[in-house]
């Protein structure tokens, strides 16, 4: 009697928990292809506010200032390559008939004038959105204790620093109109610890943490802080040519981002979204299935692997210069 009462009591406790986690599974699929996000109108798109974007000629941040700019949001880009900056910013223009201005500056150097005159251009216009997007990874898997100081440096004057600066010089006037959405691009090598990229790794785990923090101080003010967890996506960083299933073109991508605005999708913690319709499926497969030492295991079996690939090919490019 008493061992048929404790198998029944187990049992309950199983369904119950298998229970959960298939809810939670359908709460990702509901919230990835049916939910939609905070219209972009909220932060003025359409009525003279504007959209600054970090890392704006290249990859996932130029589909963010293209298509805030269909959205018509005048766009602030900041980047780097003056040429480049200039090129994207006159097809902008021409493309949707919004303003443009641009800043080149390099977030590597930190520079404390190069941020005064963002300042400067920022209080000059009514900022609607901020894309805390610029990012530099690793050069290729490294271990930690081979990685070259001003690569670390450099991740963290981007990643973390310059990522913090940014926010700052438009939190006051997102505060004072109350209205803003910020959005800071994360990854899953936030999410689950990535081996040989320890820097990279880690700085996007802050980013996670603090994007959370942040976005409970600020919720009062009207502004939405959006941590996106990114997979994979098409891309110069990823090295990455080719789309498939799980990883989308930036095009693809940026649109799902743009149309999930505080829909978490396949994340389980405060102001984070994974709007990508396959990026959250794994997200949520990470969150309920195995343990995160299986996960962590994989990144390293994964990141191994491509450091192989990534050192064969420098010797197969210094014997090639060798020869010439
Ligand atoms: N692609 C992925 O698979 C993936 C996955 C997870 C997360 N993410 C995150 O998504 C964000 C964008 O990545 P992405 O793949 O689109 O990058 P990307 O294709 O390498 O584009 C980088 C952009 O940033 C600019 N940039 C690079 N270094 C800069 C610097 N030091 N100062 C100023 N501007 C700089 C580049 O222009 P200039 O060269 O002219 O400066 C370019 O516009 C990053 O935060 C990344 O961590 C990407």
């Amino acid at each position: 009697m008493v061992e048929c009462t404790s198998v029944t009591v187990f049992a309950a406790i199983g369904a119950a928990f298998i229970g959960f986690k298939l809810l939670t599974l359908l709460k990702t699929l509901f919230d990835t292809f049916v939910a939609s996000g905070v219209s972009l109108k909220k932060f003025g798109a359409g009525e003279g506010a504007w959209a600054v974007v970090t890392g704006a000629t290249d990859g996932i941040g130029k589909e963010f200032a293209l298509q805030l700019a269909k959205k018509k949001f005048n766009v602030l880009l900041i980047s780097r390559t003056a040429s480049k900056l200039e090129a994207a910013a006159k097809d902008i223009s021409e493309q949707f008939g919004v303003e443009t201005k641009t800043f080149a500056m390099d977030f590597t150097k930190g520079d404390a004038e190069d941020f005064k005159k963002v300042g400067e251009i920022i209080d000059s216009i009514k900022v609607g959105v901020l894309v805390n997007n610029v990012g530099v990874n690793h050069d290729i898997p490294t271990p930690f204790v081979e990685e070259d100081d001003t690569i670390i440096n450099n991740i963290i004057e981007v990643n973390i620093k310059g990522l913090m600066k940014m926010t700052k010089l438009v939190l006051p006037q997102m505060k004072a109109n109350h209205k803003g959405l910020i959005f800071n691009m994360g990854s899953f090598a936030g999410l689950v610890p990535t081996p040989y990229l320890s820097v990279y790794s880690a700085g996007k785990a802050f980013l996670s943490t603090w994007s959370q923090a942040l976005g409970t101080e600020v919720a009062k003010d009207g502004i939405v802080v959006e941590h996106v967890n990114t997979y994979f996506v098409v891309s110069a960083m990823s090295k990455i040519r080719k789309p498939s299933l799980l990883i989308p073109t930036a095009k693809n991508y940026v649109a799902s981002v743009l149309s999930k605005v505080g829909v978490p999708c396949g994340a389980n913690v405060p102001f984070t979204s994974t709007p990508y319709p396959m990026h959250g499926v794994v997200n949520w497969a990470i969150n309920n299935l195995l343990t995160n030492q299986f996960w962590v295991t994989q990144n390293d079996n994964i990141q191994k692997d491509i450091r192989k690939r990534a050192l064969r090919k420098r010797e197969r490019e210094a014997a090639a210069r060798k020869a010439e």
